[in-house]
């Protein structure tokens, strides 16, 4: 059936979706218009979420691998398929099942808390999952004597350090390649380019700690996940912001409040993974049934619990 018009392209989707009992999760980094076609768009935890509680069989990720890695691991009965299996991530590469097994070795007693930006058999070596929006929580959540290896992404990790005052966590120094090359001196020249603006930044971001001293200098400042972005940016007076974190976010932003102003702290931050995927590629996969993605049981039962209680855990 030919395809060339992108609203050809949609319109065919819509029905195959209708057919099949299928819905569209797409990640807030996703292109503008596989976010405006999709059921649901959201940060990690929320995609998780919404796997959960969807009654549809088959479930189409619109993002990076370990989404959909995520989505079999929590709904092992639905059909989860990912449009380019080769979309990865460089944060959830940085850490291999042999080196978490050597750390573990080295702190038996400790908690190992795994950032979902992890494969699915690191998920399965870890105690606890979490995401950006409610890293905080759970580092809070887990007794104070206890020691917790955070993995993979250190600025997070040093973010959840600060916020929750412990001292006893040990980081490992991952990092996702867009956020941690966001520029702290191209985020400076932004907040003098708009003296009146938010700034907005994700925990993932190399910046993070030169931002730490916006405050003093009368800089409204907050470390936010993306939903975290969203909600704050609904609720807020301000009316221009400065956004630190991958650039696919400012369309869901600028589409729900078109009155205010976005702007990216540095326009070069776009994931290369997030933007394998392509309408074409949607509609490829929800024809053919291609590049489903499963987790071998014994890994699955093992992730199925660190991951339950990150779902679990409310955003912080
Ligand atoms: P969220 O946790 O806000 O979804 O963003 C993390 C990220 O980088 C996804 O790849
Ligand atoms: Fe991974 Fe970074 Fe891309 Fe997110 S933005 S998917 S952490 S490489």
């Amino acid at each position: 059936m030919p395809t060339s018009t992108p609203s050809g392209l949609i319109e065919q989707i819509q029905a195959l979706k209708r057919t099949q009992n299928a819905v569209i999760l797409a990640h807030n980094y996703q292109p503008g218009p596989i976010q405006d076609l999709a059921d649901y768009v959201g940060d990690s935890l929320a995609m998780a979420r919404w796997a959960q509680a969807s009654a549809a069989q088959r479930l189409v990720v619109a993002g990076v691998y370990f989404m959909a890695e995520t989505a079999a691991i929590l709904c092992p009965d639905k059909e989860v398929l990912i449009p380019d299996p080769e979309a990865g991530c460089s944060l959830a590469e940085s850490i291999t099942p042999a080196q978490l097994t050597a750390w573990k070795s080295q702190h038996p007693d400790a908690v190992v808390v795994s950032y979902v930006n992890t494969s699915a058999e690191i998920k399965a070596l870890s105690d606890y999952c979490c995401t950006s929006a409610n890293a905080v929580a759970v580092a809070q959540s887990i007794p104070a004597e206890r020691e917790i290896l955070f993995l993979p992404d250190f600025f997070l990790g040093s973010h959840v350090a600060r916020m929750s005052g412990r001292t006893n966590i040990r980081v490992w120094l991952g990092e996702c390649h867009v956020h941690a090359a966001i520029d702290p001196d191209a985020l400076t020249a932004q907040v003098a380019r708009y003296p009146d603006a938010e700034v907005l930044i994700h925990p993932e971001c190399g910046c993070t700690t030169r931002s730490l001293a916006l405050p003093a200098a009368g800089i409204a400042t907050r470390v936010l996940s993306t939903d975290g972005m969203i909600a704050h940016t609904r609720a807020s007076s301000a009316n221009t912001f400065i956004i630190a974190t991958e650039i696919g976010l400012l369309h869901r932003l600028r589409r729900q409040n078109p009155d205010k102003h976005f702007i990216a702290a540095q326009q070069e931050a776009r994931c290369p993974f997030m933007n394998m995927i392509s309408l074409e590629k949607i509609h490829e996969t929800l024809l053919s049934g291609r590049h489903r993605v499963t987790v071998p049981r014994p890994i699955r039962e093992r992730a199925l619990l660190p991951l339950q209680r990150m779902v679990n855990a409310a955003p912080s």
